[in-house]
């Protein structure tokens, strides 16, 4: 699929494995989504853009780089939150913006509650962080407030994602590249990604 990106590392897809496995508690599922998001996150950077520096060391003069962009990391609520602290391990000087969706249960309708991001996020790399891709209404929300805000360069980071939500955040937005750790079968009925790993939110959360 193209500018979608399947992370298959072994510890990635080990670590996916206990989180769709249904007795794995909120306590446990906390801890393997941090972990995931953290090896996820050296993929899904990969070609960040580096501009040309030069450093002294006590030595001498040597080139190096540093990020083109600055970075900002935009979890979506509630979700996206349980990948948001590991990551920002890794990247510290990221920014951090929120999009806040809420599916409906019958329609499946994203419905927006709440956004924050930084004022010039068009100079920004922007990681969106959603743990799950089912029908794409999420995502493209997300994509489509960013967008609204000026955002240029953003990435979609999901752990799980169905192909019905890959062809409708395509559709919508074909540049903005998709990085996965699996991508499932289907959707059912109930616009649950099958098998999945059921509603990410609740099992992160106890709800
Ligand atoms: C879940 C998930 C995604 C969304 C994906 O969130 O975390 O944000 O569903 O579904 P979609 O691709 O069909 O839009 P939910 O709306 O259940 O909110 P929550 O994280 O607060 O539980
Ligand atoms: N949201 C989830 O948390 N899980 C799904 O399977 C679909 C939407």
């Amino acid at each position: 699929m193209k500018n979608v990106t399947v992370i298959a590392h072994p510890l990635v897809q080990h670590n996916l494995t206990r989180l769709r496995d249904k007795r794995t508690h909120p306590q446990e599922f906390r801890r393997l989504l941090g972990e995931i998001a953290s090896l996820m996150i050296y993929e899904a950077t990969r070609n960040f853009r580096l501009k040309k520096i030069s450093v002294q060391t006590p030595l001498a003069s040597a080139n190096g780089f540093k990020l083109e962009r600055e970075v900002v990391l935009v979890p979506v609520l509630r979700a996206g939150l349980g990948m948001l602290d590991s990551i920002l391990e890794l990247i510290p000087h990221a920014r951090v913006g929120f999009v806040g969706l809420k599916r409906e249960e019958t329609t499946l309708r994203a419905q927006f509650y709440y956004k924050s991001f930084p004022k010039n996020v068009g100079d920004f790399e922007v990681v969106l962080i959603d743990p799950m891709l089912a029908t794409g209404g999420s995502s493209v929300a997300a994509i489509d407030l960013l967008v609204e805000q000026g955002a240029k360069h953003i990435r979609l980071v999901n752990l799980v994602a169905a192909p019905e939500g890959i062809a409708v955040v395509q559709k919508n937005y074909p540049r903005v590249p998709i990085f996965t750790a699996a991508v499932d079968k289907k959707l059912n009925e109930r616009g649950y990604i099958v098998p999945g790993l059921g509603d990410a939110g609740d099992r992160l959360f106890g709800t």
